[in-house]
């Protein structure tokens, strides 16, 4: 059984066994929680970035992917770099921002992470409006969860996001 939690803070402060990124698909860093998780985790994270870039991963990470490196100087152990979609009021992306959180879950679990701590994907600088983004982010967890992940911790921001995601826990 998967628990789902709440927490208003900084994603880089998480004791947590794997911490997701919101990257992009360059995965060399950029602001938000990405330039937060690099400053604070350390070089290490990037010089793992840019391994899988000169690696599988030369033409970058796509969209609704998911992959990890080291934590570097954090207090987890994982960082699972994902890519969400940038919004558009001319096509629905929705599965993308699913997979996101799916393909998170998954290698969480492939790493056998209990605890995983999300931000909210796509919510920031990719303009995904937040009751959607926390809907997508709380139902796919939802479906997807399975051990050995025991809890999935959403870190919220700021007020706005936490009661979006305060209203998609209580819906059914
Ligand atoms: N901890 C938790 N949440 C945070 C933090 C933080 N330290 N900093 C920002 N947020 C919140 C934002 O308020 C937003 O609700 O995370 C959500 C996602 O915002 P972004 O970080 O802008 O991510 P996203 O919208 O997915 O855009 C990704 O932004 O930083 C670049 O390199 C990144 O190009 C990529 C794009």
């Amino acid at each position: 059984m998967t628990t789902l939690t709440l927490v208003r803070g900084s994603i880089t402060e998480q004791h947590v066994d794997a911490v997701v990124n919101a990257a992009n698909s360059s995965l060399l860093g950029g602001g938000g929680v990405d330039g937060a998780i690099h400053r604070a985790g350390g070089p290490e994270i990037l010089a793992a970035c840019r391994t899988l870039r000169a690696g599988h991963y030369g033409r970058g990470l796509a969209t609704g992917q998911a992959v990890a490196t080291t934590a570097g100087r954090l207090p987890a152990e994982h960082v699972i770099h994902t890519v969400g979609p940038v919004h558009s009021t001319t096509e629905d992306r929705s599965a993308l921002l699913a997979s996101c959180y799916r393909e998170s879950l998954r290698i969480a679990a492939d790493l056998g992470a209990r605890t995983i701590a999300f931000p909210a994907i796509s919510t920031g600088v990719y303009g995904w409006p937040m009751d959607d983004g926390a809907r997508i982010a709380v139902s796919t967890v939802r479906a997807e969860a399975a051990a050995p992940v025991e809890e999935v911790r959403f870190v919220l921001f700021d007020e706005a996001a936490y009661r979006a995601f305060e209203r998609a826990l209580a819906a059914d």
